[in-house]
Protein backbone atom coordinates (compact mmCIF):
# COMPACT_ATOMS: atom_id res chain seq x y z
CA UNK A 1 0.00 0.00 0.00
CA UNK A 2 1.42 3.70 -1.01
CA UNK A 3 2.71 5.64 2.19
CA UNK A 4 0.52 8.23 1.46
CA UNK A 5 -2.53 6.32 1.84
CA UNK A 6 -1.40 4.58 4.58
CA UNK A 7 -0.83 8.48 5.91
CA UNK A 8 -4.88 9.43 4.71
CA UNK A 9 -5.97 6.39 6.57
CA UNK A 10 -4.55 6.90 9.50
CA UNK A 11 -5.30 10.40 9.82
CA UNK A 12 -9.11 9.37 8.86
CA UNK A 13 -8.65 6.75 11.53
CA UNK A 14 -7.44 9.63 14.14
CA UNK A 15 -10.47 12.00 13.46
CA UNK A 16 -12.90 9.47 13.73
CA UNK A 17 -11.44 8.50 16.90
CA UNK A 18 -11.71 11.92 17.71
CA UNK A 19 -15.30 12.55 16.53
CA UNK A 20 -16.15 9.24 18.78
CA UNK A 21 -14.35 10.70 22.13
CA UNK A 22 -12.16 8.10 22.27
CA UNK A 23 -9.13 9.85 22.98
CA UNK A 24 -10.64 11.73 26.46
CA UNK A 25 -11.79 9.17 28.58
CA UNK A 26 -11.92 6.31 26.68
CA UNK A 27 -14.37 3.83 28.06
CA UNK A 28 -15.71 0.05 26.35
CA UNK A 29 -18.70 1.90 24.98
CA UNK A 30 -16.40 4.57 22.96
CA UNK A 31 -13.95 1.90 22.25
CA UNK A 32 -16.46 -0.65 20.57
CA UNK A 33 -18.57 2.34 18.84
CA UNK A 34 -15.33 3.65 17.51
CA UNK A 35 -14.27 0.16 16.24
CA UNK A 36 -17.46 -0.15 14.61
CA UNK A 37 -17.53 2.67 12.66
CA UNK A 38 -13.96 2.21 11.07
CA UNK A 39 -15.80 -1.20 9.31
CA UNK A 40 -16.31 -4.88 9.71
CA UNK A 41 -12.54 -6.09 9.99
CA UNK A 42 -11.91 -3.40 12.91
CA UNK A 43 -14.94 -5.05 14.30
CA UNK A 44 -13.78 -8.47 14.54
CA UNK A 45 -10.48 -7.30 16.07
CA UNK A 46 -12.88 -5.91 18.93
CA UNK A 47 -14.06 -9.34 18.99
CA UNK A 48 -10.75 -10.74 19.41
CA UNK A 49 -10.06 -7.98 22.44
CA UNK A 50 -13.06 -8.94 24.19
CA UNK A 51 -11.34 -12.14 25.39
CA UNK A 52 -7.94 -10.28 26.07
CA UNK A 53 -8.84 -10.38 29.85
CA UNK A 54 -4.74 -9.89 30.64
CA UNK A 55 -4.68 -6.90 29.17
CA UNK A 56 -8.09 -5.32 29.22
CA UNK A 57 -9.98 -4.36 32.31
CA UNK A 58 -13.58 -6.63 32.83
CA UNK A 59 -16.18 -3.81 31.81
CA UNK A 60 -13.92 -3.12 28.66
CA UNK A 61 -14.08 -6.33 27.60
CA UNK A 62 -17.93 -6.87 28.18
CA UNK A 63 -18.94 -4.00 26.31
CA UNK A 64 -16.56 -4.83 23.35
CA UNK A 65 -18.55 -8.57 23.46
CA UNK A 66 -21.15 -7.59 22.40
CA UNK A 67 -19.71 -6.55 19.16
CA UNK A 68 -21.06 -8.94 16.26
CA UNK A 69 -19.25 -9.10 12.61
CA UNK A 70 -22.24 -9.54 10.87
CA UNK A 71 -22.64 -7.27 7.61
CA UNK A 72 -24.58 -6.47 4.52
CA UNK A 73 -24.67 -9.83 2.21
CA UNK A 74 -22.53 -9.57 -1.20
CA UNK A 75 -24.33 -10.01 -4.59
CA UNK A 76 -25.88 -13.69 -4.55
CA UNK A 77 -25.51 -14.03 -8.53
CA UNK A 78 -21.41 -12.92 -7.54
CA UNK A 79 -21.45 -15.45 -5.10
CA UNK A 80 -22.71 -17.86 -7.91
CA UNK A 81 -19.92 -17.04 -10.04
CA UNK A 82 -17.35 -17.66 -7.54
CA UNK A 83 -18.87 -20.75 -6.79
CA UNK A 84 -19.30 -21.88 -10.47
CA UNK A 85 -15.43 -20.42 -11.09
CA UNK A 86 -14.20 -22.63 -8.07
CA UNK A 87 -15.68 -25.73 -8.29
CA UNK A 88 -15.53 -25.57 -12.18
CA UNK A 89 -19.38 -26.28 -12.47
CA UNK A 90 -22.70 -24.97 -13.45
CA UNK A 91 -24.68 -24.36 -9.87
CA UNK A 92 -27.78 -26.09 -11.48
CA UNK A 93 -25.49 -29.43 -12.23
CA UNK A 94 -24.34 -29.23 -8.27
CA UNK A 95 -27.49 -28.12 -6.62
CA UNK A 96 -31.07 -29.24 -6.76
CA UNK A 97 -31.76 -26.27 -4.92
CA UNK A 98 -30.09 -22.94 -3.12
CA UNK A 99 -31.56 -20.47 -1.41
CA UNK A 100 -30.65 -17.19 -2.40
CA UNK A 101 -31.04 -16.00 0.94
CA UNK A 102 -28.11 -16.09 3.09
CA UNK A 103 -28.34 -17.85 6.39
CA UNK A 104 -25.20 -15.81 7.38
CA UNK A 105 -23.29 -12.87 6.05
CA UNK A 106 -20.43 -11.94 7.90
CA UNK A 107 -17.06 -9.70 7.32
CA UNK A 108 -14.90 -12.93 5.74
CA UNK A 109 -17.76 -15.33 4.43
CA UNK A 110 -20.87 -15.91 3.33
CA UNK A 111 -23.00 -18.93 3.96
CA UNK A 112 -26.29 -20.41 2.10
CA UNK A 113 -28.64 -22.86 2.05
CA UNK A 114 -28.42 -25.91 -0.43
CA UNK A 115 -29.73 -29.54 -1.79
CA UNK A 116 -27.43 -31.51 -3.73
CA UNK A 117 -28.26 -33.59 -6.51
CA UNK A 118 -27.76 -36.49 -4.30
CA UNK A 119 -31.02 -34.87 -1.91
CA UNK A 120 -28.31 -34.11 0.61
CA UNK A 121 -28.72 -31.08 2.86
CA UNK A 122 -25.79 -28.67 2.60
CA UNK A 123 -24.07 -25.27 3.36
CA UNK A 124 -22.00 -23.43 1.65
CA UNK A 125 -19.74 -21.20 2.90
CA UNK A 126 -17.77 -18.71 0.66
CA UNK A 127 -15.22 -16.40 1.22
CA UNK A 128 -16.50 -12.31 0.30
CA UNK A 129 -14.53 -11.62 -3.42
CA UNK A 130 -11.13 -9.49 -3.00
CA UNK A 131 -11.17 -10.09 0.95
CA UNK A 132 -7.64 -11.12 1.46
CA UNK A 133 -6.54 -8.25 -0.32
CA UNK A 134 -8.72 -5.86 2.07
CA UNK A 135 -7.68 -7.93 5.48
CA UNK A 136 -4.02 -7.47 4.27
CA UNK A 137 -4.80 -3.16 3.91
CA UNK A 138 -6.49 -3.17 7.27
CA UNK A 139 -3.67 -5.39 8.93
CA UNK A 140 -1.57 -3.17 8.07
CA UNK A 141 -2.98 -0.10 9.18
CA UNK A 142 -4.14 -1.71 12.35
CA UNK A 143 -0.36 -2.15 12.59
CA UNK A 144 0.76 1.06 12.41
CA UNK A 145 -1.66 2.73 14.61
CA UNK A 146 -0.33 -0.04 17.13
CA UNK A 147 2.77 1.25 16.76
CA UNK A 148 2.32 4.85 16.91
CA UNK A 149 0.18 3.92 19.98
CA UNK A 150 2.94 2.67 21.80
CA UNK A 151 5.41 5.32 20.89
CA UNK A 152 3.23 8.50 21.67
CA UNK A 153 1.16 7.12 25.07
CA UNK A 154 4.37 5.47 27.22
CA UNK A 155 1.63 3.81 29.93
CA UNK A 156 0.60 1.44 26.53
CA UNK A 157 3.12 -1.19 27.40
CA UNK A 158 0.86 -2.90 30.03
CA UNK A 159 -1.79 -3.05 26.53
CA UNK A 160 0.81 -4.73 24.69
CA UNK A 161 -0.84 -3.16 21.48
CA UNK A 162 1.92 -4.57 19.07
CA UNK A 163 1.55 -8.27 20.66
CA UNK A 164 -2.39 -8.42 20.53
CA UNK A 165 -2.30 -6.99 16.74
CA UNK A 166 0.44 -9.64 15.70
CA UNK A 167 -2.48 -12.44 17.56
CA UNK A 168 -5.10 -11.08 15.42
CA UNK A 169 -3.05 -11.24 11.96
CA UNK A 170 -1.88 -14.82 12.83
CA UNK A 171 -5.76 -15.63 13.41
CA UNK A 172 -7.72 -13.90 11.02
CA UNK A 173 -5.10 -15.01 8.44
CA UNK A 174 -6.26 -19.08 9.10
CA UNK A 175 -9.71 -17.98 8.51
CA UNK A 176 -8.93 -16.90 4.58
CA UNK A 177 -8.37 -20.40 3.86
CA UNK A 178 -11.56 -22.30 3.70
CA UNK A 179 -9.50 -25.83 2.89
CA UNK A 180 -7.64 -25.11 6.50
CA UNK A 181 -10.85 -24.74 8.02
CA UNK A 182 -12.15 -27.86 5.95
CA UNK A 183 -9.13 -29.82 7.49
CA UNK A 184 -9.57 -28.88 11.01
CA UNK A 185 -13.41 -29.96 10.88
CA UNK A 186 -12.62 -32.97 9.59
CA UNK A 187 -9.92 -33.58 12.28
CA UNK A 188 -12.07 -32.58 14.74
CA UNK A 189 -14.79 -34.61 13.53
CA UNK A 190 -12.77 -37.98 13.88
CA UNK A 191 -11.89 -36.88 16.98
CA UNK A 192 -15.52 -37.16 18.17
CA UNK A 193 -17.13 -39.49 15.80
CA UNK A 194 -17.60 -42.14 18.64
CA UNK A 195 -19.15 -39.75 20.89
CA UNK A 196 -22.54 -38.49 21.99
CA UNK A 197 -20.90 -35.43 23.56
CA UNK A 198 -19.78 -33.38 20.16
CA UNK A 199 -20.98 -33.54 16.95
CA UNK A 200 -19.20 -32.07 14.03
CA UNK A 201 -20.89 -31.81 10.05
CA UNK A 202 -18.81 -33.88 7.28
CA UNK A 203 -17.13 -31.69 5.13
CA UNK A 204 -17.81 -32.19 1.14
CA UNK A 205 -13.96 -32.55 0.00
CA UNK A 206 -14.97 -32.88 -3.65
CA UNK A 207 -17.00 -29.39 -3.66
CA UNK A 208 -14.30 -27.79 -1.41
CA UNK A 209 -11.50 -25.02 -2.17
CA UNK A 210 -9.66 -22.25 -0.76
CA UNK A 211 -12.33 -20.04 -1.50
CA UNK A 212 -15.50 -22.50 -0.89
CA UNK A 213 -16.78 -25.05 1.00
CA UNK A 214 -19.57 -27.44 1.23
CA UNK A 215 -21.16 -29.03 4.53
CA UNK A 216 -23.16 -31.06 5.67
CA UNK A 217 -26.41 -28.93 7.21
CA UNK A 218 -27.15 -29.49 10.90
CA UNK A 219 -29.94 -28.32 12.36
CA UNK A 220 -29.79 -27.77 16.03
CA UNK A 221 -31.06 -25.52 18.87
CA UNK A 222 -28.40 -22.12 19.68
CA UNK A 223 -26.93 -22.62 23.00
CA UNK A 224 -28.15 -19.22 24.07
CA UNK A 225 -31.22 -20.07 23.36
CA UNK A 226 -32.63 -21.51 26.64
CA UNK A 227 -36.34 -21.33 26.45
CA UNK A 228 -35.90 -23.56 23.13
CA UNK A 229 -33.62 -25.77 25.13
CA UNK A 230 -36.00 -26.24 28.09
CA UNK A 231 -38.99 -26.58 25.17
CA UNK A 232 -37.38 -29.91 23.94
CA UNK A 233 -36.76 -31.04 27.55
CA UNK A 234 -32.74 -31.09 27.51
CA UNK A 235 -31.38 -32.32 30.79
CA UNK A 236 -29.30 -28.94 31.07
CA UNK A 237 -27.22 -30.40 33.90
CA UNK A 238 -26.31 -33.01 31.90
CA UNK A 239 -25.55 -30.46 28.66
CA UNK A 240 -23.30 -28.12 30.80
CA UNK A 241 -21.13 -31.42 32.36
CA UNK A 242 -21.00 -32.46 28.46
CA UNK A 243 -19.51 -28.90 27.89
CA UNK A 244 -16.99 -29.42 30.22
CA UNK A 245 -16.39 -33.19 29.32
CA UNK A 246 -15.90 -31.96 25.61
CA UNK A 247 -12.97 -29.30 26.93
CA UNK A 248 -10.89 -31.29 28.85
CA UNK A 249 -11.28 -33.74 25.70
CA UNK A 250 -9.94 -31.50 22.98
CA UNK A 251 -7.35 -30.56 25.74
CA UNK A 252 -5.67 -33.30 27.45
CA UNK A 253 -6.80 -35.80 24.79
CA UNK A 254 -6.96 -34.49 21.58
CA UNK A 255 -4.28 -31.95 22.00
CA UNK A 256 -6.53 -30.18 19.29
CA UNK A 257 -9.39 -27.81 20.56
CA UNK A 258 -11.97 -25.94 18.78
CA UNK A 259 -10.95 -21.83 19.66
CA UNK A 260 -14.05 -20.22 18.11
CA UNK A 261 -16.35 -21.45 20.91
CA UNK A 262 -18.36 -18.50 20.74
CA UNK A 263 -22.20 -18.91 21.23
CA UNK A 264 -22.76 -18.20 16.90
CA UNK A 265 -20.80 -21.54 16.54
CA UNK A 266 -22.06 -23.70 19.38
CA UNK A 267 -25.60 -25.15 18.88
CA UNK A 268 -27.37 -28.16 21.30
CA UNK A 269 -28.40 -31.30 19.34
CA UNK A 270 -32.46 -31.86 19.54
CA UNK A 271 -31.55 -35.99 19.86
CA UNK A 272 -31.72 -37.90 22.81
CA UNK A 273 -32.96 -34.99 25.33
CA UNK A 274 -31.90 -36.84 28.01
CA UNK A 275 -28.27 -37.23 27.14
CA UNK A 276 -27.63 -34.12 24.93
CA UNK A 277 -24.75 -33.29 22.53
CA UNK A 278 -23.41 -30.07 20.47
CA UNK A 279 -22.49 -29.50 17.68
CA UNK A 280 -20.36 -26.81 16.44
CA UNK A 281 -19.38 -25.37 13.52
CA UNK A 282 -16.68 -22.64 12.53
CA UNK A 283 -13.49 -24.80 12.88
CA UNK A 284 -11.17 -22.35 11.24
CA UNK A 285 -8.91 -21.26 14.25
CA UNK A 286 -7.96 -24.25 16.46
CA UNK A 287 -5.50 -24.78 18.96
CA UNK A 288 -3.07 -27.08 20.79
CA UNK A 289 -0.84 -26.58 23.88
CA UNK A 290 2.87 -28.00 24.85
CA UNK A 291 3.04 -30.46 27.54
CA UNK A 292 4.30 -27.75 29.93
CA UNK A 293 1.52 -26.01 29.03
CA UNK A 294 -0.87 -28.62 30.02
CA UNK A 295 0.57 -29.86 32.56
CA UNK A 296 0.79 -26.02 34.03
CA UNK A 297 -2.78 -26.18 33.26
CA UNK A 298 -3.78 -28.97 35.44
CA UNK A 299 -2.53 -27.60 38.37
CA UNK A 300 -4.31 -24.22 37.65
CA UNK A 301 -7.23 -25.85 37.66
CA UNK A 302 -7.44 -27.60 40.75
CA UNK A 303 -7.84 -24.50 43.30
CA UNK A 304 -10.35 -22.55 41.06
CA UNK A 305 -12.72 -25.51 39.94
CA UNK A 306 -13.05 -26.52 43.36
CA UNK A 307 -16.22 -24.42 43.53
CA UNK A 308 -19.45 -24.22 40.92
CA UNK A 309 -19.32 -22.68 38.25
CA UNK A 310 -21.15 -19.78 38.89
CA UNK A 311 -18.94 -18.82 41.72
CA UNK A 312 -15.41 -19.04 39.43
CA UNK A 313 -14.02 -16.49 38.78
CA UNK A 314 -12.16 -17.16 35.26
CA UNK A 315 -10.21 -13.94 34.94
CA UNK A 316 -8.79 -14.95 37.93
CA UNK A 317 -8.04 -18.58 36.76
CA UNK A 318 -6.68 -16.80 33.55
CA UNK A 319 -4.32 -14.50 35.39
CA UNK A 320 -3.19 -17.28 37.51
CA UNK A 321 -2.94 -19.48 34.61
CA UNK A 322 -0.40 -16.69 32.85
CA UNK A 323 1.16 -15.81 35.58
CA UNK A 324 2.22 -19.33 36.39
CA UNK A 325 3.37 -19.82 32.59
CA UNK A 326 5.59 -16.87 33.06
CA UNK A 327 6.70 -18.19 35.98
CA UNK A 328 7.93 -21.44 34.52
CA UNK A 329 9.71 -19.61 32.05
CA UNK A 330 7.12 -20.14 29.37
CA UNK A 331 6.12 -17.42 26.98
CA UNK A 332 2.90 -16.28 26.27
CA UNK A 333 1.85 -18.74 23.30
CA UNK A 334 -0.86 -17.82 20.86
CA UNK A 335 -1.86 -21.17 22.43
CA UNK A 336 -2.54 -19.92 25.67
CA UNK A 337 -4.35 -16.85 24.04
CA UNK A 338 -6.56 -19.06 22.04
CA UNK A 339 -7.48 -21.03 25.23
CA UNK A 340 -8.17 -18.25 26.64
CA UNK A 341 -10.87 -17.33 24.45
CA UNK A 342 -12.35 -20.81 24.79
CA UNK A 343 -12.49 -21.03 28.04
CA UNK A 344 -14.32 -17.26 27.75
CA UNK A 345 -17.01 -18.90 25.72
CA UNK A 346 -17.17 -22.13 27.74
CA UNK A 347 -17.86 -20.36 30.98
CA UNK A 348 -20.48 -17.87 29.05
CA UNK A 349 -22.67 -20.81 27.93
CA UNK A 350 -22.01 -23.07 31.18
CA UNK A 351 -23.36 -20.19 33.13
CA UNK A 352 -26.26 -19.86 30.93
CA UNK A 353 -27.52 -23.14 30.77
CA UNK A 354 -26.68 -24.75 34.58
CA UNK A 355 -24.66 -21.83 36.56
CA UNK A 356 -24.58 -24.50 39.78
CA UNK A 357 -22.33 -26.88 37.60
CA UNK A 358 -19.61 -28.57 39.49
CA UNK A 359 -16.78 -28.00 36.90
CA UNK A 360 -13.99 -29.49 39.56
CA UNK A 361 -16.40 -33.03 40.42
CA UNK A 362 -16.05 -33.80 36.66
CA UNK A 363 -12.17 -31.99 36.31
CA UNK A 364 -10.51 -34.15 38.87
CA UNK A 365 -11.13 -37.58 37.95
CA UNK A 366 -10.44 -36.72 34.57
CA UNK A 367 -7.41 -35.01 35.30
CA UNK A 368 -6.22 -37.40 37.75
CA UNK A 369 -6.51 -40.31 34.99
CA UNK A 370 -4.46 -37.84 32.59
CA UNK A 371 -1.77 -37.13 34.72
CA UNK A 372 -1.38 -41.02 35.72
CA UNK A 373 -1.62 -41.82 32.10
CA UNK A 374 0.97 -39.28 31.02
CA UNK A 375 3.98 -41.34 33.71
CA UNK A 376 2.45 -44.23 33.24
CA UNK A 377 4.82 -47.81 32.45
CA UNK A 378 3.06 -47.93 28.73
CA UNK A 379 3.90 -44.46 28.34
CA UNK A 380 7.30 -44.99 29.20
CA UNK A 381 8.03 -48.21 27.06
CA UNK A 382 5.82 -46.13 24.24
CA UNK A 383 8.65 -42.73 24.86
CA UNK A 384 11.69 -45.55 25.17
CA UNK A 385 10.54 -47.56 21.45
CA UNK A 386 9.86 -44.47 19.77
CA UNK A 387 13.31 -42.58 20.83
CA UNK A 388 15.15 -45.89 20.95
CA UNK A 389 17.84 -44.67 18.36
CA UNK A 390 18.77 -41.74 20.03
CA UNK A 391 18.57 -43.48 24.08
CA UNK A 392 21.25 -45.90 22.31
CA UNK A 393 23.19 -43.72 20.82
CA UNK A 394 23.84 -41.64 23.95
CA UNK A 395 24.08 -44.53 26.11
CA UNK A 396 26.97 -45.83 24.21
CA UNK A 397 28.60 -41.94 24.27
CA UNK A 398 28.52 -42.16 28.05
CA UNK A 399 31.60 -44.21 29.37
CA UNK A 400 34.06 -42.34 26.58
CA UNK A 401 32.61 -39.12 27.83
CA UNK A 402 33.56 -39.82 31.40
CA UNK A 403 36.84 -41.19 30.33
CA UNK A 404 37.64 -38.05 28.32
CA UNK A 405 36.71 -35.85 31.46
CA UNK A 406 39.10 -37.95 33.41
CA UNK A 407 41.80 -37.95 31.09
CA UNK A 408 41.62 -34.18 30.81
CA UNK A 409 41.85 -33.77 34.34
CA UNK A 410 44.38 -35.52 34.53
CA UNK A 411 46.56 -33.95 32.03
CA UNK A 412 45.53 -31.04 33.19
CA UNK A 413 46.78 -31.68 37.35
CA UNK A 414 50.14 -33.10 35.97
CA UNK A 415 51.11 -30.37 33.21
CA UNK A 416 50.31 -28.03 36.12
CA UNK A 417 51.70 -29.90 38.46
CA UNK A 418 49.15 -28.97 41.22
CA UNK A 419 48.36 -32.30 42.39
CA UNK A 420 45.20 -29.88 44.45
CA UNK A 421 42.75 -31.58 46.68
CA UNK A 422 40.00 -30.59 44.70
CA UNK A 423 40.62 -32.01 41.62
CA UNK A 424 41.81 -35.99 43.40
CA UNK A 425 38.35 -35.42 45.08
CA UNK A 426 36.56 -34.88 41.73
CA UNK A 427 38.61 -37.90 39.86
CA UNK A 428 37.68 -39.87 42.33
CA UNK A 429 33.97 -39.11 42.29
CA UNK A 430 34.27 -39.30 38.74
CA UNK A 431 35.40 -42.76 38.84
CA UNK A 432 33.11 -44.02 40.94
CA UNK A 433 30.55 -42.18 38.44
CA UNK A 434 32.30 -44.01 35.50
CA UNK A 435 31.01 -47.45 37.36
CA UNK A 436 27.20 -45.86 37.68
CA UNK A 437 27.29 -44.36 33.85
CA UNK A 438 27.89 -47.88 33.09
CA UNK A 439 25.34 -49.28 34.90
CA UNK A 440 22.62 -46.97 33.78
CA UNK A 441 23.98 -47.32 30.07
CA UNK A 442 24.04 -51.58 30.55
CA UNK A 443 20.52 -51.23 32.26
CA UNK A 444 18.76 -49.13 29.26
CA UNK A 445 20.18 -51.35 26.72
CA UNK A 446 19.11 -54.22 28.46
CA UNK A 447 15.38 -52.69 29.11
CA UNK A 448 15.49 -51.98 25.56
CA UNK A 449 16.27 -55.84 24.59
CA UNK A 450 13.63 -56.62 27.39
CA UNK A 451 10.72 -54.37 25.80
CA UNK A 452 11.85 -55.80 22.56
CA UNK A 453 11.41 -59.27 23.52
CA UNK A 454 7.90 -58.50 25.00
CA UNK A 455 6.37 -57.02 22.41
N1 LIG B 1 -23.16 -26.92 8.78
C1 LIG B 1 -24.04 -25.96 9.07
N2 LIG B 1 -25.35 -26.25 9.19
C2 LIG B 1 -26.25 -25.28 9.50
N3 LIG B 1 -25.93 -23.99 9.70
C3 LIG B 1 -24.64 -23.63 9.58
C4 LIG B 1 -23.63 -24.59 9.26
N4 LIG B 1 -22.44 -23.94 9.21
C5 LIG B 1 -22.70 -22.67 9.48
N5 LIG B 1 -24.02 -22.45 9.70
C6 LIG B 1 -24.69 -21.18 10.05
O1 LIG B 1 -23.99 -20.11 9.44
C7 LIG B 1 -23.43 -19.24 10.43
C8 LIG B 1 -22.08 -18.74 9.97
O2 LIG B 1 -21.20 -19.83 9.72
P1 LIG B 1 -19.72 -19.81 10.27
O3 LIG B 1 -19.01 -21.00 9.75
O4 LIG B 1 -19.77 -19.64 11.74
O5 LIG B 1 -19.18 -18.52 9.56
P2 LIG B 1 -18.30 -17.31 10.13
O6 LIG B 1 -16.88 -17.76 9.99
O7 LIG B 1 -18.63 -16.20 9.21
O8 LIG B 1 -18.70 -17.06 11.54
C9 LIG B 1 -23.37 -20.07 11.70
O9 LIG B 1 -23.42 -19.26 12.83
C10 LIG B 1 -24.60 -20.94 11.54
O10 LIG B 1 -25.75 -20.25 11.96
MG1 LIG C 1 -19.03 -18.32 13.16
Amino acid sequence: MNIIIVIYELLKMFFIGIQKGIFINPNGKKLSSYLESLGPIFTKFGQLLSTRTDVLDYETAKELESLTDSCKPFNVSQLKKIIEKELNEKIENIFEYFDDEPLAAASLAQVHSARLKTGQDVVIKVLRPNIERKVKKNLRLLKSAAKIFSYVYKESYRLKPNEVVKDYESTILKELDLKLEASNTNLTRKNFLDSEELYIPEVYWDLTTSNVMVLEKIDGIPCTDIDQIESYGIDKKTLAENGVMIFLNQVFRDNFFHADMHPGNIFVSKENPEKPGYIAVDCAITGSLSNDERYTLRACCEPIFEKPLSEIEFGKLLLYLFQSTRQYGLSLQTSLVLLQKTLIHIEGMGRQIYPDLDFWGIAEPYLDNWLAEQVSPIKLKNYIIENKEDILIKASEIPSVVFEAIDEIRSFSKNKNASNQRIIELENQLSKQKYINRAIAVAIIVSITIIFIVS
